[in-house]
This record gives C-alpha cells, sequence and structure tokens, in this order.
C-alpha cells in the first residue's frame, strides 16, 4: 500500500512542465504551435508539414518577407492561410506579434 502511495509522488515528481525545457514563452510557443510544420529551423520541413503534404511556407525565404508586410504575416497567423490554421484560438495578440517578431528574428535571411 504505502510502496504505491509512494510511487505515485515520484512518478507526479517527475513531471516536469514541458516549458521548462525552453529558455523562454516565445521559443516554447513556436516549438509546440509552428515547428510541426515549418520546422525548428523554419524551413518549412517540419513533420506534419511533410507528412500531410501542406507546404508550409519557407521562413527562411527572403522573397516571403520582402513580399508582406508585417500587417498581412500576422492576419495569417491569426486567421490561418489556405492550409495553415487559424491562431488566435491559442495565442493572444501579444504572443501572435511575439512569434512574429521571433520567426523575424530567428529565420530571417
Ligand atoms: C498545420 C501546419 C502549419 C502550422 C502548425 C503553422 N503553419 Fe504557418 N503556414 C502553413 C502553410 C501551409 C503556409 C502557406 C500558406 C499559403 O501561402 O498558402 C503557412 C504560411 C505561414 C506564413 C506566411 C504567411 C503569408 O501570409 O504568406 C507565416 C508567417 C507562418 N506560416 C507562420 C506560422 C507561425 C508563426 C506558426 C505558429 C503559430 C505557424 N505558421 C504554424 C502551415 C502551418
Amino acid at each position: 500500500m504505502i510502496l504505491v502511495w509512494l510511487n505515485g509522488f515520484i512518478w507526479l515528481g517527475k513531471q516536469i512542465d514541458p516549458s521548462t525545457k525552453y529558455p523562454n514563452e516565445v521559443e516554447y510557443h513556436y516549438a509546440r504551435y509552428c515547428a510541426g510544420c515549418h520546422g525548428n529551423s523554419g524551413e518549412g520541413n517540419g513533420r506534419i508539414g511533410r507528412f500531410k503534404k501542406l507546404d508550409p511556407a519557407d521562413l527562411t525565404d527572403n522573397t516571403l518577407w520582402s513580399m508582406h508586410e508585417d500587417e498581412q504575416l500576422l492576419n495569417s497567423i491569426r486567421d490561418g492561410k489556405n492550409d495553415m490554421p487559424a491562431f488566435h484560438y491559442y495565442l493572444s495578440v501579444d504572443e501572435q506579434e511575439e512569434l512574429l517578431e521571433y520567426i523575424k528574428k530567428s529565420f530571417r535571411p
């Protein structure tokens, strides 16, 4: 009895918040919501994107950045675009803006 109970505590103690793996919230958000399609390096080669043949945008492609204003990109993140889902259900406006800054800083050539 006691052993089972103790085990439960040890198990609980091991459940760490996944966000602690990332240095800050925006990196966690990217990993959780975007990397599946756009890939860890932003090249649009994430697992889901490849598997479902969605052709996610290559965030390291300069034409993407030169052809779009921030406002348009934010619209796409908020409301979705073709095969990209809308994120206003999951992320606040501030968080969406942080993500845009983050992908710009990390992937824009
Ligand atoms: C289910 C796959 C999927 C996920 C998850 C996803 N995207 Fe996308 N994303 C796409 C696809 C597909 C496109 C290309 C849309 C098009 O131009 O037809 C795209 C395009 C974009 C673009 C270019 C938009 C434009 O206006 O041309 C940006 C910026 C972007 N994604 C950022 C993000 C961010 C930030 C996240 C995480 C919050 C994210 N994406 C999550 C699939 C995804």
